[in-house]
């Protein structure tokens, strides 16, 4: 994601992205620029790609409803479309929210691999030829769906839209992207003045033509076209889905990062991961989630919302919210609940669940069992099918179990409960009391065993 300006910025402009739109061929409860495009809703790719180019405002058009759309955008002013009338009324509605800016850049917001640099290109090219209005233009294949660019020897002279497009424009494949950049006060008036087009709607491709009479209109044409991809619909959300998975994995490799298997290795557009960490196949990095370097993850391994050090290695396991230190050791077949830290060098081996734990540095829980509401010191073992018995039906207790502690084998901790340091617990026991520190506790339920230095049967 470009979070940063990268490029000068473009003091006195401002963005107007136009997000209120029914996107009813989305066939969605949800409204399209909240749909997410690798784990980032559409319309905060778009607002991203305009903090990048540098703009010194963000304005984002959104329905009455639209509240949502407007948050997800991030840092940006919100302007409501009373009614979704037209792109030509959401720009106005736009404008209208613009405090003083000299140019004005508009984006339809289900653009979402728009990127900072054509923003930043298209609006030198404006300046560069002192145009009016400079709109941003891609040669496709297939032209479906789009407005055409129609010249004449030449010249742009009007933008057609798909429903208008007659034998000759229908087969233009130079098609209208959906980014348009024109001088402020030329551009107020010449949506205030917009006549609704033949379906009702107010057209914003309609000031393309209007800007010809008025004056000069320029053009930046894409090279390519792999940005140029909107989402009217479901078919064109998994393309644009598809297209950012590939940029993301692209900018991981460039950065050091081994993807075995690109085909089946699923990266949200925020992730970061550091140089010489081996993705392998079936692993998905998803959310807020971030790995150190000379990590190891999967095969098949879900992480979401995970903050993870240096030399991690991950096995097939789930792992939510949580934070790994470095050099830690998990899986294959674990599960990391919301609120689980684990400190440098801990240990997990199989079928091990943790939740809302702490697990200090260097401890090591080797084969099932489970730590949920636990603060567990550094250098502990914890032995094979220890469970913290948290929930007594009502409410949830917390576990302590103090550095240097030994679970034996099948303990359960009865929650609340404390094992103190150095602590041994025999295989089998059910802890209900405290154990201090140092001592040794067997049976059921566990009592104090007079006599240290015993067999415990750790795991
Ligand atoms: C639009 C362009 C078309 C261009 C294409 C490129 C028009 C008339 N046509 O068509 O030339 O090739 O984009 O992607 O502009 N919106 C509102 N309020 C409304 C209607 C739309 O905010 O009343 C928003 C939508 O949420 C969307 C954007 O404007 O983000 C574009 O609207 P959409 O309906 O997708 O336009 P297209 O038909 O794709
Ligand atoms: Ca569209």
């Amino acid at each position: 994601m470009t979070e940063t300006p990268h490029h000068p910025p473009l003091a006195g402009w401002t963005a107007v992205i136009l997000a209120a739109g029914r996107g009813t061929r989305m066939r969605s409860a949800l409204p399209k620029a909240l749909h997410p495009v690798a784990g980032v809703p559409m319309v905060r790719h778009v607002a991203n790609a305009a903090r990048g180019a540098g703009f010194d405002q963000i304005v984002v058009v959104v329905s009455p409803e639209g509240e949502a759309i407007a948050e997800a955008a991030g840092d940006a002013t919100a302007a409501v479309q009373s009614e979704p009338l037209g792109t030509g009324h959401a720009a106005l509605a736009g404008v209208s929210a613009v405090e003083d800016a000299s140019n004005i850049a508009i984006l339809n917001g289900d653009l979402p691999l728009l990127t900072a640099e054509t923003l930043a290109a298209a609006a030198q090219r404006h300046l560069e030829a002192d145009a009016t209005l400079t709109f941003v233009t891609a040669e496709v294949e297939d032209p479906t769906g789009y407005g055409r660019v129609d010249r004449k020897v030449g010249r742009v002279h009007a933008i057609v839209e798909e429903v208008d497009t007659d034998a000759d424009t229908r087969s233009i494949n130079e098609i209208n992207v959906g980014l348009y950049v024109a001088r402020a006060d030329w551009l107020r008036n010449a949506l205030a003045q917009l006549e609704p087009s033949t379906s009702g709607e107010l057209y914003l491709t309609d000031v393309v033509a209007a800007a010809v009479s008025d004056g000069a209109v320029e053009t930046h044409r894409l090279a390519s076209a792999d940005e140029v991809q909107q989402v009217n619909d479901r078919v064109e959300l998994a393309r644009a889905e598809a297209a950012m998975r590939t940029r993301v994995h692209e900018r991981l490799m460039r950065d050091g990062v081994t993807i075995v298997d690109p085909a089946s290795t699923f990266v949200d557009a925020g992730v970061e991961v550091g140089a010489d960490t081996r993705l392998l196949p079936g692993v998905h990095l998803l959310g807020a989630t971030s790995l150190g370097s000379e990590c190891e993850v999967g095969p098949n391994a879900v992480l979401r919302d995970v903050q993870g050090g240096d030399r991690v290695r991950i096995g097939s396991s789930t792992i939510e919210g949580s934070t790994l230190a470095d050099d830690i050791e998990v899986g294959p077949y674990c599960h990391l609940r919301p609120g689980s830290a684990l400190e440098r060098g801990v240990h997990l081996g199989n079928y091990v669940e943790v939740k809302e734990s702490r697990i200090g540095a260097e401890t090591r829980i080797g084969h099932f069992s489970y730590v949920g509401d636990a603060d567990v010191g550094q250098a502990v073992n914890i032995g094979a099918g220890t469970v913290t018995a948290n929930y007594d039906g009502e409410r949830k207790h917390r576990t302590e179990i103090g550095d240097g502690a030994f679970i034996g084998v099948d303990t359960m901790l009865v929650a609340p409960v404390r094992v103190g340091s150095s602590a041994r617990t025999a295989a089998g026991a059910v802890v209900i009391d405290d154990v201090p520190p140092g001592a040794m506790v067997l049976g059921v339920p566990a009592r104090i065993r007079p006599d240290e230095g015993a067999e415990s049967g750790g795991g």
